[in-house]
């Protein structure tokens, strides 16, 4: 793998390597407005998306740019909620605008990477329970097919859902996504001392954990069904899940270590064994880490997470426990002043060939992101993309960083 220069020692990534970034449709399409999330910013609980990057009609400049940065790859998500507006009905102008994106990346020569579901719900779906929902699995599935059967010609590996976990906490445990579910033990208090029934209290208190869990288990049941159904239209086609890992490490104390063990255990593990038969490949989501007991002071990026990319060797290494070829799907920062990102993408990409080194068969890694786009709750001001938008002109300007990024991408390698 190691290959010399005159003057370096390149780590060569192994042939045919996946390199680029990733987008996600609710993120960087804009207008669209049958959502959980754009019903929820109608209502003034979280920021509204409006025309975001205008990435719907721009695609083909933004896939210009990514060739120019020497990617081959690009990870983007369909929305749902443009292809089944209403329950069982599907729109076959919204597949031929996704034909386009994925004829628009094959005249690049870049390759595809579907994710059928990130985050945000076609709007009928959440009002009727969305993933709450026994039969949510079913009707997931459904989409996914459809989708499948329309886009395997051009596209041959859908990841069918964007990190469950993050979704499922932020909706049913945090309430900071829709739906809003909050789990306080505060209320537990109030609700045992009043004797109020948990119905009462729908949005707070104990009865989102139980729901969370309903959720989580739905989810990884969707997964399973969309699989069975996406082989069946297109057997060939690989199909993973996106998952977002949280390195929970410790320092040298035993209680520390086994406090990590099971945050692990919890986090990413419960769910991975519920899907990992069916799944062909495994994205890999990176961006933080928790070390126990641990009294390192970090830089920090705009989101305020430590600046911690070394941690990308330990994530690939715990789903490698999985035995299945594993993708960086996600991996970034948001860094405004673009002080940072060089830097962090040669320390993340380094751990990614640590990791290959160490029997991993990582096959691709994503920076996230292409572009600048709506960072969910928070809006537009964080800034992780390649390339900077101006959102009054929609201007698009590379960073700087991305030429370092081009360097390893165009090189199949890092010194
Ligand atoms: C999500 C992205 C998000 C990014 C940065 C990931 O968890 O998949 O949608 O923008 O993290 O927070």
């Amino acid at each position: 793998m190691k290959e010399q220069t005159e003057t370096h020692v390149i780590k060569k990534f192994p042939a045919g390597f996946y390199w680029g970034a990733a987008t996600a449709s609710y993120q960087v399409e804009g207008n669209i407005f049958n959502t959980d999330w754009a019903k929820a910013a109608e209502e003034g609980r979280v920021p509204v998306a409006g025309k975001a990057c205008d990435h719907y009609n721009r695609f083909r400049e933004d896939f210009d740019i990514a060739k120019s940065l020497g990617h081959n790859a690009h990870r983007f998500s369909i929305e749902w909620a443009r292809i089944e507006p209403e329950e069982g009905k599907f729109d076959e102008k919204e597949i031929e605008h996704y034909r386009e994106v994925l004829l628009a990346l094959k005249e690049r020569n870049i390759t595809p990477f579907i994710t059928l579901w990130h985050f945000t719900l076609p709007f009928w779906f959440s009002e009727r329970g969305g993933f709450e929902q026994k039969d949510s699995p079913e009707i997931f599935a459904r989409y996914c097919a459809y989708v499948a059967e329309k886009l395997g010609d051009l596209c041959c590996d859908f990841a069918t859902m964007n990190e469950p976990n993050v979704y499922g906490s932020n909706g049913w445990l945090r309430g900071s996504w829709p739906p809003f579910k909050r789990f306080t033990l505060t209320d537990l208090v109030s609700i045992t001392n009043s004797g109020r029934t948990y119905e009462s209290k729908a949005s707070k208190g104990l009865r989102p954990f139980f729901l969370y869990r309903r959720v989580m288990k739905n989810l990884a049941r969707a997964h399973n069904r969309a699989y069975e159904e996406i082989k069946k239209k297109h057997d060939a086609c690989s199909v993973s899940v996106v998952k977002h890992v949280i390195l929970f490490h410790a320092n040298w104390n035993p209680i520390n270590k086994i406090i990590a063990y099971i945050a692990n255990h919890f986090w990413t593990h419960t769910f991975m064994r519920r899907v990992y038969k069916n799944c062909d490949s495994i994205g890999l989501n990176y961006y933080f880490h928790k070390k126990f007991g641990d009294r390192a002071v970090y830089e920090k990026t705009d989101m305020d997470w430590d600046i911690y990319p070394e941690g990308m060797h330990a994530a690939l290494m715990m789903l490698w426990k999985y035995k299945k070829p594993l993708f960086v799907s996600e991996a970034g920062l948001a860094d405004a002043a673009d002080k940072y990102r060089a830097d962090y993408i040669t320390r993340q990409v380094r751990a990614t060939y640590k990791a290959i080194t160490d029997g991993a068969d990582v096959r691709g890694h994503m920076y996230w992101s292409l572009l600048d786009n709506y960072e969910w709750a928070l809006g537009y001001e964080k800034r992780f993309g390649l390339v900077e938008i101006n959102y009054e002109t929609l201007e698009r300007t590379v960073r700087p960083s991305a030429h370092i990024y081009q360097k390893i991408c165009e090189n199949n390698g890092i010194e």
